[in-house]
């Protein structure tokens, strides 16, 4: 894939820690196969990095990046500022009391002076925020707003531009971002820090799609957009969930639980080959897309790698069996794969 895709854009997997602790390390080396990007799924969230104060756990933050930067890709680090699995303690002071405005910001610039000081450009981006719009376009009421104000997302990139060394990207990440609320908001805010003289460079449109939606019309206006806007467009977080959804089972929202009986769940023995082929025709029109704005897209990342690390097994609904990647839950390619492959010339084939 990453060769099918040289001179388009970058095509990307987000990894996490099992993939380091498998016996024959099967999946680590089908992502140096077949991908030229890497984010990681939980190693560098503040909660995992730093869950107490001056506690770190670098371990395997640092094997992630040594992956990405031995196998020549281009690592993500995701994510330095969002309102889940960022640690209590982060807001609170020694008596348990709501830290201030400029005590918040000075942790959070600490936070990022560690990463930079560790990582430096061996990360080449970060996602700076995530999900800070809700999908009215409101700003999400949250600890980083309570605490700091409306201009928190303001502050997140000017820290990030300060502390991280030059030529690392900056972007804002955030779901459901093909509503035109959100979209709307995303712009103005991309706008407004451009005229005020800081850094964005890119938007992160996470593609927690389904076979149904959004619409490929809707998913190519913020393309548009957001490269309107001025900033690179870098699709993360992709897959397509087939399992059957109901309401409220829209977006990403990690904190929403739902529970569902086993009509929720009706592929436990295998996706049925009608569904195979549904998914592939769904992954080649968005490949399709995005090649079409290839000016746009600087990268492609899916979340995941194959089905079975994939986190759609357990979202909304606890122990599903969900197919929503490339690759199956033994590391083969599935019908999607060759699908998107197809959309170029054959220059790679999964088995190489
Ligand atoms: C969000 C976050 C990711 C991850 C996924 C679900 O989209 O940005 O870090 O937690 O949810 O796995």
């Amino acid at each position: 894939m990453k060769q099918a895709f040289k001179g388009d854009f970058l095509i990307g997997a987000a990894i996490s820690k099992p993939l380091f602790e498998e016996e024959t390390f099967a999946t680590l080396n089908m992502v140096a196969g077949q991908f030229s990007s890497v984010s990681s799924c939980n190693m560098l969230k503040w909660g995992s990095f730093n869950p107490e104060p001056g506690v770190y756990n670098h371990e395997t933050a640092d094997a992630y990046v040594k992956f990405g930067t031995e196998n020549k890709m281009y690592v993500v680090g995701h994510v330095l500022f969002w309102h889940n699995q960022t640690p209590k303690w982060v807001f609170l002071d020694e008596k348990g009391e709501t830290v201030d405005r400029a005590e918040l910001l000075r942790r959070m610039r600490e936070r990022v002076r560690h990463v930079s000081k560790r990582y430096g450009t061996r990360i080449q981006a970060w996602d700076v925020v995530n999900e800070s719009f809700m999908g009215s376009g409101k700003l999400r009421d949250s600890q980083w707003t309570r605490i700091i104000g409306s201009d928190f997302i303001e502050q997140a990139f000017r820290i990030a531009e300060e502390e991280l060394p030059e030529g690392v990207e900056l972007i804002y990440n955030d779901y459901s971002m093909t509503g035109k609320g959100k979209r709307d908001a995303v712009v103005r805010m991309v706008r407004e820090l451009k005229e005020k003289g800081v850094l964005i460079d890119g938007v992160g449109l996470q593609g927690h799609w389904s076979k149904k939606g959004p619409s490929i019309s809707e998913i190519e206006a913020s393309i548009i957009a957001f490269s309107e806007a001025g900033v690179g467009v870098h699709i993360t977080e992709l897959d397509i969930d087939m399992l059957p959804r109901k309401e409220g089972m829209w977006g990403a929202d990690v904190a929403k639980r739902l529970v569902g009986d086993a009509r929720m769940d009706p592929y436990r023995d295998g996706l049925p080959e009608a569904r195979q082929q549904e998914l592939a025709k769904r992954y080649a029109d968005l490949f399709q897309l995005f090649l079409k704005h290839k000016d746009k897209i600087k990268r492609v990342t899916f979340w995941g790698t194959t089905d079975k690390y994939s986190w759609l097994n357990n979202w909304p609904i606890k122990g599903r069996i969900s197919y929503p990647l490339l690759f199956d839950r033994a590391g083969k390619a599935k019908p999607a794969f060759h699908a998107v492959l197809g959309l170029k010339d054959k220059q790679a084939t999964p088995d190489e």
